[in-house]
């Protein structure tokens, strides 16, 4: 009797252990989030209002961002990350698709170009059907969530100089980059996700996350552009392991970089043509 005892209330802590994430979470009252119903996004010409986006936001949104907007919605238990990452916590106010730099608040342009775009590799739909009007509401319904959103401003964006023409020098120069700021130790020596420190990396919420694999077709969450790209590396995606590189990548080089990476994706583009013509070896894992 005393061991079963003993074993169920072991098997229970460590079930309540488990289920902690690593931080905890933002708990807002209802309240805290009602005082902040004045929100509004400028975008697109719009002004978006939070009581303008109730019912899109009741109808659309909160399956999986939930009441509250702390990501804990009905549909929220059954996502298991890495493979289903689990809906953000908008409480947070972090975001990971943003034009602006690492540790600020995303522009009222990101988060509406991102409810538009979806999260590719995720449960988040693209949500094409809504009018701009609708989504400039839903902009200020993000925002209202968190109190980051009154005690500070969005970044400035970061500035991204015009695209270069591709030549081969580039994209050796790239393949430097790429190894010289080890992207390859998440993201593998050829891109496909399988380097050194991939197996074992979490978000900030402690949930188990994978890098992004260049070379399976799928697309990168914040847009497949080449100034997506650009921009994904050079602001990072906050929330998670993938660093920015502001730091340590100057403008003109992350341009190179840009080019290299197409050589692994499977999306045509002029970098992957020219590349055909130089018999690129991976980077070494050793240097
Ligand atoms: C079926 C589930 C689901 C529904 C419905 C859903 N989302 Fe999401 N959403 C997610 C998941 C999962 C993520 C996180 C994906 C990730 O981290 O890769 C997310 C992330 C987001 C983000 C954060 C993006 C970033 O840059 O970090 C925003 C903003 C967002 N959703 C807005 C919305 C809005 C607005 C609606 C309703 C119109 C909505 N979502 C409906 C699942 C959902
Ligand atoms: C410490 C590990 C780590 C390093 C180093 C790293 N990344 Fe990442 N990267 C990730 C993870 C994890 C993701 C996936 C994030 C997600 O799914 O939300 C990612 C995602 C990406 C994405 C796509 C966004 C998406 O859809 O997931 C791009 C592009 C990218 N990384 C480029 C780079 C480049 C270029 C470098 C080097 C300059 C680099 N990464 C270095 C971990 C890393």
């Amino acid at each position: 009797m005393r061991t079963t005892l003993l074993t169920w209330s072991l098997l229970l802590s460590v079930a309540v252990m488990l289920a902690l994430p690593s931080i905890s979470r933002a708990q807002l009252t209802t309240e805290d989030i009602a005082s902040r119903d004045n929100m509004e996004s400028h975008v697109a010409g719009y002004t978006g209002h939070v009581h303008d986006a109730a019912y899109d936001y009741r109808r659309y949104c909160v399956g999986c961002h939930g009441e509250m907007g702390d990501g804990n919605g009905e549909v929220a238990q059954w996502l298991e990350p890495p493979m289903w990452p689990k809906p953000r916590d908008f409480q947070l106010g972090i975001f990971k698709c943003r034009s602006t730099p690492t540790g600020t608040l995303p522009t009222d342009d990101d988060l509406f170009d991102t409810i538009a775009r979806g999260l590719d590799r995720s449960a988040m739909p693209i949500w094409n059907q809504f009018t701009k009007y609708q989504r400039a509401n839903l902009v200020a319904y993000v925002k209202h969530f968190s109190p980051r959103f009154v005690s500070e401003k969005p970044g400035t964006p970061i500035v991204i100089p015009p695209e270069p023409e591709v030549t081969p020098e580039r994209i050796k120069n790239g393949r430097e980059v790429f190894a010289r700021v080890q992207c390859w130790k998440c993201h593998g020596v050829q891109g496909m996700a399988n380097g050194p420190s991939a197996s074992t990396l979490t978000d900030d919420l402690g949930y188990k996350i994978v890098p992004f694999n260049f070379t399976d077709g799928t697309r990168p969450k914040c847009g497949d552009t080449d100034r997506d790209i650009y921009r994904i590396f050079m602001t990072g995606l906050d929330g998670t392991p993938m660093p920015s590189f502001a730091d340590n990548i100057k403008p003109d080089e992350a341009w190179d970089l840009v080019f290299y990476l197409r050589t692994f994706m499977q999306q045509k583009s002029k970098a992957k043509e020219v590349a055909k013509t130089l018999s690129l070896k991976p980077v070494s894992a050793n240097p």
